[in-house]
């Protein structure tokens, strides 16, 4: 009888990201049984492996990288679905004998479907789609195409405009599964949960209750054997442009109607285009841009590199709900603590009844979205500290997935995201539109940056930065809060 079967060919196959994240969760949804059934992985990229070298070195990848207890046995099995093919992302015959391999494999029954990762070089982009389309891989004759595109997709707003352009002469959008991991994480798809599925959140979710709101994402790690991708890009591209917009579509959209593809992701563009566009002298006036010391000494960076390892800019988010509460956001590497967390800071009470010291002020409740590596949440709230009259205390609410859930391992983000692109469902994917709306924001900070016009500030490593950062906050009177991760009652 004529059935279904799927493959998955992954373009760039020996890379890291195939290696340490890629390999690693097909393995983990094949443990979990959450694999088409049959599906078949072959591998493509230019050094040449034999189908068992290819096995071999996927191994190695999975005792170095990850954590995961792996049964041998079980990999074993799981790797008689690999296969490997020698090929170069911009050779035409190359791609008609990836087409030729994969037409053997499939037969002639049934249907058979394709999904293409793009794991390669950003710069091999376009012309790995076209030779996609040319070669007849990518026709929807024998079953569904799909394709899965890494990040950063473009430089700035032209080049992601152009590459569009290039993805849609092949592919519709329906097919097309831009990733940024940062959806695929459990913490990050529970602000929906968080904000949606409880009552009592919503209704404080707006300017009237909330006074800012802070994202963070902090990074320990420095570029370390990245610096010749990221001496190129940079933090804006890095980390700003998609992970860090991520974040903020989530805390500040509007409920969708339900959780269909484009239900979510039409509330999310709206985020985007209600944000405040910079002028360039905002841009390079309103913004911190860092470098870490040291940065310059790594290995493939230019001497007289000007690419910012660090940002901390305000945005404004112009509409109904969040007229007049900045958005605060910030990222880095060689900072002080790994940390990912978002902090809604809500408006002090009305009016203060309470003995203070002069010039002494209620502090303000918090709630601290906590996405990694501390995964849960803190809401800081004053309470009156025993016998001591009416002293007041800020105390904190937690909760912790780990804690909470001791025999549920949270998976790794590119589990959920490829089972979604198996199963053809685009939510946590990012539509054309959203990446275009993203740069049109950070463009004219890259401008400021790529001109001339602004040089990053030099930070410590190990510190949160550049002083700046601070003193951003500082002028409209607000300070970073630091709460995911650190018990107690201090602010770090
Ligand atoms: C990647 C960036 O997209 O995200 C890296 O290219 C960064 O530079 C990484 O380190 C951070 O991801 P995570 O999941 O560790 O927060």
């Amino acid at each position: 009888m004529a059935g279904e079967s799927t493959s998955i060919v992954i373009l760039g196959a020996t890379g890291d990201l195939a290696r340490r994240k890629l390999l690693p969760a097909l393995f983990q949804l094949a443990c979990k049984e959450r694999l088409p059934r049959g599906l078949r992985i072959i591998g493509f990229s230019r050094p040449e492996y034999t189908d068992e070298a290819y096995r071999e070195l996927m191994w190695e990848g999975m005792q170095e990288f990850t954590d995961l207890a792996v049964r041998k046995d079980r990999w074993t099995v799981f790797s008689q679905a690999l296969s490997y093919l020698g090929g170069d992302f911009g050779a035409p015959k190359d791609f008609t004998r990836l087409r030729q391999r994969l037409e053997q494999m499939e037969g002639t029954e049934g249907k058979a479907n394709r999904l293409f990762y793009l794991s390669i070089a950003p710069r091999f982009f376009a012309i790995a789609v076209k030779n996609l389309g040319a070669s007849g891989l990518a026709a929807e004759d024998t079953g569904w195409r799909r394709v899965v595109i890494e990040k950063p997709f473009g430089r700035d707003l032209e080049s992601a405009r152009a590459l569009n352009r290039d993805v849609h002469a092949v592919f519709d959008e329906r097919q097309v599964y831009r990733i940024d991991h940062y959806l695929g994480k459990e913490t990050v798809q529970n602000l929906l949960v968080f904000r949606f599925a409880n009552g009592i959140f919503e209704p404080l979710w707006d300017r009237n209750c909330v006074d800012n709101v802070q994202i963070t994402a902090a990074e320990k790690v420095s570029v370390g054997d990245r610096a010749g991708y990221y001496d190129q890009s940079g933090v804006v591209r890095d980390m700003v442009q998609n992970h860090l917009l991520q974040l903020l579509t989530m805390v500040a959209m509007e409920p969708p109607v339900s959780l269909d593809a484009d239900s979510l992701r039409n509330r999310k563009v709206e985020v985007l285009q209600s944000i405040r566009r910079w002028t360039p002298d905002e841009a390079t006036h309103g913004t911190v841009l860092g470098q870490y010391d040291g940065y310059l000494g790594e290995a493939d960076v230019a001497a007289d590199s000007a690419t910012p390892t660090y940002a901390a800019f305000r945005l404004h988010v112009d509409n109904w709900r969040w007229q007049g509460v900045p958005f605060y956001l910030r990222t880095g590497k060689a900072m002080a603590d790994k940390a990912t967390e978002i902090v809604i800071e809500f408006r002090r009470p009305p009016h203060l009844m309470f003995p203070m010291s002069p010039g002494e002020d209620l502090t303000p409740n918090i709630l601290s979205l906590c996405l990694q590596p501390d995964e849960g949440f803190h809401l800081r709230f004053e309470v009156k500290v025993p016998d001591q009259g009416m002293t007041l205390r800020s105390k904190d609410m937690a909760f912790h997935y780990e804690s909470a859930f001791r025999d549920q391992a949270i998976p790794e983000a590119y589990e959920r995201l490829l089972q979604d692109a198996l199963e053809g469902d685009p939510s946590l994917f990012i539509r054309s539109d959203h990446i275009e709306e993203g740069w049109r924001i950070v463009d004219p900070l890259l401008q400021g940056t790529e001109n001339g016009a602004q040089r990053p500030q030099i930070y410590e490593p190990g510190s949160w930065g550049p002083e700046a950062a601070d003193s951003l906050l500082a002028e409209d009177g607000r300070t970073w809060h630091r709460v995911c991760g650190v018990h107690g009652d201090v602010d770090a």
